[in-house]
């Protein structure tokens, strides 16, 4: 976005001129509602408008959010989600004292931590994502570069959540970032608190020994891996969150013994928070669970148990991998493939959706594995803890 389209949409004027807007203009067809808006307004400030209506709309589906932010495409995409945000504030307002956010975007930190009555000033270095921040956080945003920031951090709290730029590499490059890498980390090391957003893939190298982790996810999609340094973080410490319940799971609970016991009448699916954090031990110690395969983190038990942190499935049949045995066993029970899952297993979902084509009958999970160097297939029914 250009600078001139920020300072209108700030302005009095483009702030009036949105809240102006109709409420059934056609948001999902870009030409018509260029077109609509240009009735009413210059070429520049109906475009301006348009795209303005069309992050809003993303931002809704996307986030929950109507806050009524003002947008960037690449600023929402990196916005931290607003459950996420206010959980991290809130952590951070119980530190106490005053906090900087050193990558402010478009201030989705930022307004959280404002709304948990954190003292906090933020620093941006894009001048558009600066005064958007400010806009709509209405809290002061330094334009700078964090690298060499015009504050002093000892003594604060300060949340760090650095720009990937490459978009489309999904490995860990701390070349890609910015602030880099190993700048963010000096400057979490700096101040009395800090967090560093991570992506949840990061390799565990890059974690910084005496860090908290927290792997964050929200329904079924895993958000980021939290990394806590200074005061108040517990060294070592690994905590899988899921939201909105705010459901988690510690490092420090017990954990059950590693050894492997081959599969009882109920599986139990891990979530992605619970694996990204190396808590399935953990989670089989409050299942009363125990492992199929050292390397795989499917749990077995011979009672059903219920949690929000794994799915839980009765064993209906087992057998070793096969397209053609795994079709005639479904066909022969009436068994319809409804959900497909894998670990340690080389074939796709989709794939094996394709391979064993269609099929009808009763609702089943397959649960695609490989234990003990032996490709697996699972046929499961999906258990609901009773209400
Ligand atoms: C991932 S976004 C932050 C999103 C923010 N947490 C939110 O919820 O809206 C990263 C931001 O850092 C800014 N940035 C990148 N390098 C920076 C630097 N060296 N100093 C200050 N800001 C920087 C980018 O312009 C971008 O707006």
């Amino acid at each position: 976005m250009e600078i001139e389209r920020a300072r209108y949409l700030v302005s009095p004027g483009g702030r009036a001129a949105l809240a102006r807007l109709p409420d059934d203009l056609p948001i999902a067809d870009p030409n018509r509602l260029a077109t609509e808006l240009r009735r009413s307004f210059p070429p520049d400030e109906a475009s301006a408008l348009a795209e303005q209506l069309t992050l809003r709309a993303r931002a809704a589906k996307n986030h929950g959010d109507t806050r009524g932010f003002l947008y960037t495409a690449d600023g929402l995409e990196m916005m931290t989600h607003p459950l996420v945000a206010a959980r991290r504030a809130n952590r951070i307002a119980g530190y106490g004292g005053p906090a900087f956010d050193l990558t402010a975007g478009l201030g989705g930190d930022l307004f959280a931590l404002r709304e948990a009555r954190v003292d906090v000033v933020g620093l941006e270095r894009d001048p558009v994502h600066a005064l958007l921040a400010a806009a709509n956080t209405g809290v002061a945003v330094v334009r700078g570069d964090a690298t060499q920031p015009p504050f002093e951090l000892s003594g604060t709290s300060v949340v760090i959540d650095p720009a990937r730029r490459s978009k489309s590499s999904r490995r860990f490059d701390p070349a890609a970032f910015s602030p880099p890498w190993d700048k963010a980390l000096a400057l979490a090391a700096s101040a009395r608190s800090a967090i560093i957003k991570a992506q949840p893939g990061i390799d565990a190298s890059h974690i910084p020994a005496g860090a908290e982790i927290e792997a964050i996810q929200l329904g079924r999609s895993m958000r980021e891996l939290s990394i806590w340094v200074g005061s108040g973080a517990t060294p070592g410490l690994r905590r899988a969150v899921l939201l909105p319940a705010n459901i988690s799971l510690e490092s420090s609970e017990p954990e059950a013994a590693p050894a492997t016991r081959a599969a009882g009448p109920f599986l139990f699916d891990p979530e992605s928070c619970v694996t990204l954090a190396t808590l399935v031990l953990h989670l089989a110690q409050r299942l009363g669970a125990w492992l199929l395969d050292p390397h795989v983190a499917y749990l077995s038990a011979d009672q059903p148990r219920f949690s929000p942190l794994a799915a839980t499935f009765e064993v209906l049949d087992v057998l070793p991998f096969s397209v053609s045995r795994l079709k005639d066993r479904l066909r022969a029970s009436k068994w319809r493939p409804d959900d497909i899952r894998r670990r340690a297993f080389p074939v796709e979902p989709d794939e094996l959706r394709k391979l064993l084509g269609k099929l009808r009958g009763e609702p089943v999970t397959l649960l695609a594995t490989t234990i003990g160097g032996q490709r697996t297939v699972f046929i499961c029914r999906r258990l609901f803890a009773p209400a």
